[in-house]
């Protein structure tokens, strides 16, 4: 609550006023524990959100101004709320403006303006969804303040729309959807194409999960997502000669893919689909492992995955692999694997909490020998989907 303080102080310093007015609301970052590069192919994934993500203090003003304003970061601009238009040069800021501008697009007309301040809590560029987790903050506060109804999945869907149309980013869902939905202790089995989702009570019977952040960047605009996003359509094209409803790879399959692959005529293109279809089985066997308890195999499912991520999808890099190859090394590590889009950002290791500190000691020096990085690392509880704090 100090911090809360301290928050609400700063706003005040920058928008002047007083504290009567000031809502608070926390929205937080995500992993996802498998099922990678499956979420834009309509296919399952098994994301978490994490108690740590974007605090987001808002208040009203008379005017039609929009103040956007971060701890983290010294850009600080107001705008007119009824037209926000994409800037390269307003940076992080083109999230919220995104936001704002779907809402139009939803037919929100905004009486007022509002004044807003955002704490970021997650590592920028670490892929553990810093931008989803501000959409979706945005969304859920300026709906609140407005008395809308606030239906998570619509906000999920709003985000990512904004994410995709206003910042041009093709992510799919699973990162909005994790960070609206989230609840403690739980991973959420989510099907990307019907959005039907089940949450798993993740007992982790003393295996903790731990981020380990390789320190390398990555974004997903210059990164290869997009292409390998063009390589999955290509595979779906190729297949419609057999399936000619087909619109999404995780439509089919497993069996159906490997009779049906021969079709699929780049050799590339093919291994990539291979990928996404057999991580896809992978979540639902990891799912079914968790209701069973069985972490020695959801340990065993987080490996192949990385394996697949690295071999057939090829979006690891020798950071993530060094990363996930030293956590291996550690004795009571049952899982390691790159988290998220992949090219840099953080891996997840499934890790008994006697080895936690070994773990964090020797993946450090092995990871800073290999690469010359220094690594980070997270030991991480599951918390909730965004919610009002004040
Ligand atoms: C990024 C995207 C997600 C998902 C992952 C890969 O995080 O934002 O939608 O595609 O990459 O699984």
């Amino acid at each position: 609550m100090a911090e809360i303080e301290a928050l609400v102080q700063k706003f005040i310093n920058l928008y002047g006023g007083e504290e009567a007015g000031i809502a608070i609301f926390h929205a937080p970052g995500r992993v996802n524990l498998i099922g990678e590069h499956t979420d834009y192919n309509g296919g399952y994934v098994l994301p978490a959100a994490l108690t740590f993500g974007t605090t987001l203090l808002i208040r009203k003003r008379e005017d039609k101004r929009l103040g956007l304003a971060s701890t983290n970061f010294t850009t600080f601009n107001h705008f007119s709320i009824d037209s926000v238009m994409y800037d390269h040069a307003d940076d992080w800021m083109n999230y919220p403006k995104g936001i704002v501008n779907e809402l139009h697009r939803q037919h929100i007309v905004f009486n007022c303006g509002y004044d807003l301040l955002y704490h970021g809590e997650i590592p920028n560029g670490a892929g553990l969804s810093s931008s989803a987790s501000i959409e979706v903050v945005t969304a859920y506060a300026l709906l609140s303040m407005e008395d809308l109804p606030k239906d998570k999945e619509k906000i999920a869907l709003l985000s990512q729309r904004s994410e995709n149309e206003f910042n041009g980013v093709k992510c799919g869902i699973m990162d909005q959807f994790a960070v609206a939905n989230g609840k403690k202790d739980h991973v959420i089995l989510l099907m990307c194409d019907t959005l039907e989702y089940n949450l798993i009570p993740f007992q982790s019977h003393g295996y903790k999960l731990i981020i380990s952040n390789t320190g390398k960047r990555r974004g997903l605009v210059d990164s290869k997502y997009n292409e390998r996003r063009s390589e999955c359509e290509q595979a779906v094209n190729d297949l419609r000669s057999l399936y000619p409803e087909l619109k999404l790879l995780g439509e089919l399959t497993l069996e159906q893919f490997n009779s049906s692959k021969g079709l699929i005529r780049d050799d590339v293109v093919r291994m990539r689909a291979q990928h996404v279809l057999e991580e896809n089985e992978r979540v639902i066997q990891a799912a079914a492992a968790l209701n069973v308890n069985d972490m020695l195999k959801f340990g065993n499912l987080m490996n192949d995955s990385h394996d697949s991520l690295r071999d057939l999808y090829e979006v690891t890099g020798q950071e993530l692999d060094a990363m996930v190859e030293a956590a291996r090394q550690v004795s009571g590590v049952l899982g390691s694997r790159m988290t998220e889009a992949g090219f840099g950002g953080c891996t997840v290791s499934l890790v008994h909490e006697d080895a936690v500190q070994t773990f964090i000691q020797e993946v450090g020096q092995s990871y800073k020998a290999k690469t010359g990085l220094t690594g980070d690392f997270y030991v991480c509880s599951i918390g909730n989907g965004v919610e009002r704090l004040v």
